[in-house]
């Protein structure tokens, strides 16, 4: 038996990952609106064999602080599926994922979308399912605001029932939330149904992966921390009579690669440096569930904080690490500005490799989903360096296995009886 791959997507926004990125002195200034460097991004990621570009979406401003909002926000421009559409026509291999809401949508409008883009791209297209959290976003699309997360994963349960019967086939639905009453008006798309991606990470969360998810992008900065997630979301699946590699789990890493250790560090330190002081503090603030951190000496220690209501572990983690490493606000709003949270990677195509591949070989991911820092040359990097040396120790292709997403990731064709 041939041995086990990783899976690649890239994470596709604007002028990169890092939140400083648009500061960068070779940023493209435009790059949300210019479809010739998406083209660049998609091929140059399928000249790499990668499984996937992936589209994040929220129909809205990013951050309620329009200040803020300005200087770290600069990845919106297009409407995914319809970027998608159009790489689509410039790329033939690589699988193509946009996140859609399944609060803002509707089942039959959405499902006819994506088989459009499936039959379009001949068998490359993904939806990322989401539920969508955002307060900002909500208020452009219900006057009361944000549904209750209870309640909008009720409505994702259904919906995706829904589209899934859709896209199979299957006879009108008539539910609690919705009612459609004829099949698509869209022949059955090359890939049976598109693939089923998805992010969440509460119980709910998990459980509607568990039952209809094809991959799951997730967030995490330890093994341990991927590792439980993993073996988690796994572990769900015998529930709904799936097995364990039904499913895809692909965390985020953000990677910075040079051929010397101290060129990929100085190339960080370099992004770290161009962090606007506002928004690194903004968003330690946030994490820390405290709204006035700026009015402390900034080169100064963390302030006594009283525990969060908010996010608990995540505020006792960032305290735990700013004592024990002696960091001063400065020096913390930078770190956990830099990768949103994510894993960060510094180092020699080696280096980065050897950690992918422990967390592939240790069971903590079945591939990652690669946020390069700055567009497009940390992905040129990743792919020059870091994917060739993955290729050599046999961890990943050298070509692509098959033309549709699903044969790329190794899925099997759902059938009408899927749920
Ligand atoms: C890699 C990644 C990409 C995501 N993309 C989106 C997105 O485009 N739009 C969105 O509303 N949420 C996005 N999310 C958030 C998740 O879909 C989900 O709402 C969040 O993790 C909270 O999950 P929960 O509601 O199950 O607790 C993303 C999360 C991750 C890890």
């Amino acid at each position: 038996m041939s041995r086990r791959q990783m899976k690649l997507g890239l994470f596709l926004w604007a002028t990169g990952h890092h939140i400083a990125a648009w500061r960068h002195p070779k940023a493209h200034e435009k790059a949300g609106i210019d479809i010739a460097h998406y083209i660049e991004l998609a091929r140059t990621a399928e000249a790499a064999k990668f499984d996937m570009v992936f589209c994040e979406d929220a129909a809205g401003l990013r951050e309620a602080n329009v200040g803020i909002a300005s200087q770290t926000s600069r990845s919106i421009g297009f409407e995914p599926v319809s970027l998608l559409s159009a790489l689509a026509a410039r790329t033939e291999r690589i699988g193509l994922v946009s996140t859609a809401s399944t609060s803002y949508n509707e089942p039959y409008g959405l499902a006819r979308m994506f088989a459009s883009l499936d039959n379009l791209s001949g068998g490359r297209a993904g939806w990322n399912l989401v539920t969508s959290a955002s307060p900002i976003e909500a208020a452009n699309f219900v006057a009361t605001g944000l549904r209750p997360h209870a309640d909008r994963y009720e409505r994702a349960r259904e919906f995706a029932t829904a589209v899934t019967g859709l896209w199979l086939g299957r006879p009108g639905h008539d539910g609690q939330g919705f009612s459609v009453r004829d099949p698509l008006d869209i022949p059955p798309s090359p890939q049976g149904a598109p693939v089923m991606v998805q992010a969440g990470a509460s119980d709910d969360g998990k459980d509607l992966a568990a039952r209809t998810a094809d991959v799951v992008f997730s967030a995490a900065q330890t093994f341990d921390e991927a590792k439980a997630f993993y073996d988690d979301l796994k572990g769900r699946l015998a529930v709904y009579g799936r097995e364990p590699d039904d499913i895809k789990i692909l965390p985020g890493v953000a990677p910075v690669v040079a051929e010397t250790e101290a060129q990929a560090r100085e190339k960080h330190d370099q992004l770290q440096e161009l962090i606007p002081d506002d928004v690194g503090v903004a968003l330690l603030s946030s994490y820390l569930s405290i709204s006035d951190l700026g009015r402390y000496p900034l080169d100064g220690p963390l302030p006594e904080l009283p525990e969060s209501e908010g996010m608990k572990s995540r505020q006792a983690l960032v305290i735990e690490q700013a004592r024990r490493d002696g960091l001063s606000i400065r020096d913390l709003a930078r770190y956990f500005a830099g990768a949103r949270g994510h894993w960060r990677l510094v180092g020699t195509p080696a280096q980065v490799a050897d950690e992918l591949q422990a967390r592939f070989e240790g069971g903590a991911a079945d591939g990652f989903n690669v946020m390069p820092s700055w567009f497009p040359g940390e992905l040129d990097a990743f792919a020059r360096l870091v994917v060739p040396e993955l290729q050599r120790r046999g961890l990943f292709r050298k070509d692509y296995e098959g033309r549709t997403l699903r044969e790329h990731l190794g899925l099997k064709r759902p059938t009408r009886e899927a749920v």
